[in-house]
C-alpha cells in the first residue's frame, strides 16, 4: 500500500509549510499592492479596506450598498490620508457588473494590474425554504429561493474566474513562490476565498449557506492544486461566528451566553495571508480568543483561569480535508483506473471506440425519428 509519504505532493503543488500562528503579520508587506475586495461596505470587507489603507495599499472595494461604500471610502481616506480607496458599485451575481469592477481596480492602480483579490461578499439565507416544501401540491409549484447560492457560490466562482486571469497579467508582479524572499518580493498573485466553519460543518436551518460554503472549501481544495500553474497562490479564511452585520439578531439570540468572535482577528488572519507572498495554499479557521491546551488523550481542553500557562489564540491552521488522507485516495484510483486501461491494451480501445461509434449512429437516429 503506497504511503502518503511516498508522494511528495506539498512540493509539487508548491504548497508552503504550516503557518507560524503566533506570528503577527507584517503591514509594511501591503503597501505596494492594489487589492480588490467584493463585499468590501461592511463587516470583515470594511475592516481589509482600512488596515490595508493604513499600511499604504491602493484598495478597491466593490459592493451593492454604494452608500456605505462611499461613505467608508471617504471616511477612511480622510483618516488615513490614502488617496488610492476606490468603492464601485457591484453585485456579484451579475458578470458584467463584475467585469467592470475589475476594469476600474486595474484603471486605478498605479502599476496596472491587481495583487491580491479576496472574494469576500456573501449572505446569509434571508428565506431558508429548502426545507419548508409548501405549496409544492399545487398547480404550479414554485421553486426554492436560491439567492443565497447566487451570491456565495456563483458570484465567487465569477471572482475567481476573474482573478484567474487579471492576477497572472499583473505586471511586475513575481508568480508565486513559497520560497520566494519576502523582503524582496512584494507583489504577487493572491487570491484568498472566504469560507465559513460552516463550510466544515453543518448549520442547521441555514442549510444553503452552509451548502455554499462547503462548495468554497471545495473550490479551495481544486484551486490549490492547480492555481501555481498560473502563478498564483490560494488562500482560506474559515470564520466561526464573528461580530458582524451578517449574525441576524436570531442567530445572537441563539448565540446568547456562548462566545463570538471578533472581525479584527479575522482582517489580522486575512493580512497575513495577502501581505506574505510565501503562504500559499493554507486555511485558518479563526473564533473567538481563547486559551486551550492538548491533554495526553490529544484533546483539546479550555483554559479557564487566567493564571493557567499558554496565550489566547483566535486564528488556528485547518488541516480538514487535506492531501495527506485525499488526494491519496484519488491517486489510488487513478492508479487503478490505468492500469485496468494497461491490461485492456489496444484491443480494449478498440472494442471501446466501436461502440461509442454505435451509440453516436444510435442517438442519432433516434433524433431524426423526432
Ligand atoms: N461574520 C460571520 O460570523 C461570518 C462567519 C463565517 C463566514 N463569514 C463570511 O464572511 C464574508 C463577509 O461577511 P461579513 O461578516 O463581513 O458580513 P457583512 O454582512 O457585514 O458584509 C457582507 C457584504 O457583502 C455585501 N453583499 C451582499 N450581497 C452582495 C452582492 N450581490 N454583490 C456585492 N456585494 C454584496 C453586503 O452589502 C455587505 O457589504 C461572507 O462571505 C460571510 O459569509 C462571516
Amino acid at each position: 500500500m503506497p504511503r502518503a509519504a511516498d508522494y511528495p505532493l506539498e512540493s509539487a503543488i508548491r504548497q508552503s509549510p504550516p503557518l507560524n500562528i503566533n506570528k503577527a503579520a507584517d503591514d509594511t508587506w501591503v503597501r505596494d499592492k492594489t487589492i480588490v475586495i467584493t463585499g468590501g461596505a461592511s463587516g470583515f470587507g470594511a475592516g481589509y479596506l482600512k488596515r490595508w489603507a493604513a499600511a499604504g495599499a491602493t484598495v478597491v472595494i466593490g459592493d451593492i450598498d454604494v452608500e456605505k461604500g462611499d461613505r467608508l471610502v471617504r471616511d477612511t481616506g480622510k483618516r488615513t490620508g490614502n488617496k488610492n480607496l476606490h468603492f464601485f458599485y457591484c453585485d456579484v451575481t451579475d458578470w458584467q457588473s463584475q467585469v467592470q469592477l475589475f476594469k476600474d481596480a486595474v484603471k486605478v492602480s498605479a502599476h496596472g494590474g491587481i495583487d491580491t483579490v479576496v472574494a469576500n461578499a456573501g449572505i446569509t439565507d434571508p428565506d431558508p425554504t429548502i426545507e419548508k416544501p409548501e405549496g409544492l401540491d399545487g398547480p404550479n409549484p414554485p421553486p426554492p429561493n436560491l439567492a443565497v447560492l447566487d451570491v456565495n457560490l456563483k458570484g465567487v466562482l465569477y471572482t475567481t474566474h476573474l482573478a484567474l486571469f487579471y492576477l497572472p497579467r499583473n505586471p511586475g508582479s513575481s508568480p508565486a513562490n513559497p520560497n520566494c524572499d519576502p523582503f524582496r518580493i512584494h507583489r504577487d498573485r493572491h487570491l484568498l476565498l472566504l469560507s465559513s466553519m460552516a463550510g466544515i460543518w453543518p448549520l442547521p436551518a441555514q442549510t444553503l449557506y452552509a451548502t455554499s460554503k462547503h462548495a468554497v472549501v471545495g473550490l479551495y481544495r481544486n484551486l490549490r492544486s492547480s492555481c501555481f500553474m498560473h502563478g498564483v497562490r490560494v488562500n482560506l479564511i474559515c470564520p466561526y461566528f464573528i461580530d458582524t452585520p451578517i449574525v441576524t439578531t436570531a442567530g445572537r439570540m441563539i448565540l446568547a451566553g456562548g462566545a463570538v468572535g471578533k472581525p479584527e482577528d479575522v482582517v489580522e488572519a486575512a493580512t497575513r495571508f495577502v501581505a506574505d507572498p510565501r503562504i500559499a495554499g493554507r486555511a485558518v479557521i479563526v473564533g473567538p480568543k481563547l486559551k486551550v491546551a492538548q491533554n495526553e488523550n490529544g484533546e483539546w481542553d479550555l483554559m479557564e483561569r487566567e493564571e493557567e500557562s499558554g496565550e489566547k489564540q483566535a486564528i488556528w491552521e485547518l488541516y480538514a480535508h487535506d492531501f495527506e488522507d485525499s488526494e491519496l485516495f484519488t491517486r489510488n484510483i487513478i492508479r487503478i483506473m490505468n492500469r485496468v486501461t494497461e491490461i485492456r491494451g489496444w484491443a480494449g480501445w478498440f472494442q471501446d471506440m466501436i461502440k461509442a461509434i454505435k451509440h453516436g449512429i444510435r442517438i442519432r437516429l433516434l433524433q431524426e425519428a423526432g
